[in-house]
């Protein structure tokens, strides 16, 4: 069988999130993870910074054999997914695909909510494209959606400082500022897949009666959709549950922490670009 994994893509840590539940529901498959830990974080860059090293990341997954590339980060699917699908796919190999996390977490928001108003933490990146207002609006109309930028989350997480004191104060500062801008909040979106690693923190902060929603099931649970309906694509993904990892930053410090968030022991191998 040719080697044609699923290339899974974040600036760093946070898609490891989401491989794993990738991996929990479709185990045969082959992954190729990578993190551009040596760019992360991508939250506070430009469009053109965002959109260029994603482009460069995918170029590479597709050099490695890769049919199909899920950017399992909110940023780089808000700010380069769509110019990526639209201007450079039709020319580099139309038979390949890209897909995000804010789609398929869009279509299926709006139903856990009861009292239809919801908030979606995020990147700045992510915040301001404004994506998930623009998406969520597509399937649920009538779904209030309140946003709230967590600067300093991913950074806490990137280094570490999850179970800080540091942690604390940010976690609680966004989590109460986002619920007094609208009190009928039953639902919070982590639109970061670096932010699950925070989890007991921002389940500290949250008052009960809130629920807290992550995006690595929701996304597999679409992956698994979309290769049932596109059988051309899911034959040509190799089947043998094999899972490589790539890393622009520090190999050591990769292996070291992506454990955390992956749930088992990885060894990474450096990409320089
Ligand atoms: N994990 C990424 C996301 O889902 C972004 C983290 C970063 O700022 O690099 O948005």
């Amino acid at each position: 069988m040719s080697n044609n994994p699923i290339g899974v893509f974040d600036s760093g840590y946070g898609g490891l999130t989401i491989l794993k539940e990738l991996v929990a529901a479709l185990p045969e498959y082959d992954y190729l993870y990578l993190g551009d830990n040596a760019r992360a974080p991508y939250g506070d860059k430009t469009f053109e910074e965002v959109y260029a090293y994603t482009l460069q990341s995918v170029e590479w997954f597709f050099n490695q054999g890769c049919s199909l590339v899920i950017l399992a980060c909110n940023t780089a699917s808000a700010k380069a997914l769509r110019t990526i699908q639209q201007n450079n796919l039709p020319l580099i190999d139309p038979k390949k695909r890209v897909l995000g996390v804010i789609r398929p977490t869009s279509e299926v928001i709006g139903q856990l909510t009861d009292t239809k108003h919801i908030g979606i933490m995020g990147t700045q990146g992510t915040i301001q494209s404004e994506s998930y207002l623009i998406e969520i609006a597509k399937f649920f109309p009538d779904v209030n959606v309140m946003q709230e930028a967590c600067p300093e989350w991913v950074s806490l997480v990137e280094k570490n400082l999850y179970g800080s004191t540091e942690a604390d104060y940010f976690v609680k500062y966004h989590i109460d500022s986002i619920l007094s801008k609208d009190a009928k909040i039953d639902t919070l979106l982590l639109a970061c897949t670096h932010y699950p690693i925070l989890i007991n923190k921002i389940k500290q902060f949250t008052p009960a009666g809130i629920q807290i929603i992550s995006q690595g099931e929701i996304v597999a649970k679409s992956l698994k959709n979309y290769l049932s309906n596109h059988k051309e694509m899911e034959v040509s993904c190799s089947k043998m549950g094999k899972k490589e990892f790539f890393t622009t930053g520090d190999v050591v410090d990769f292996n070291e922490h992506a454990s955390l968030f992956f749930g088992a022991d990885i060894v990474a191998k450096k990409l320089i670009f």
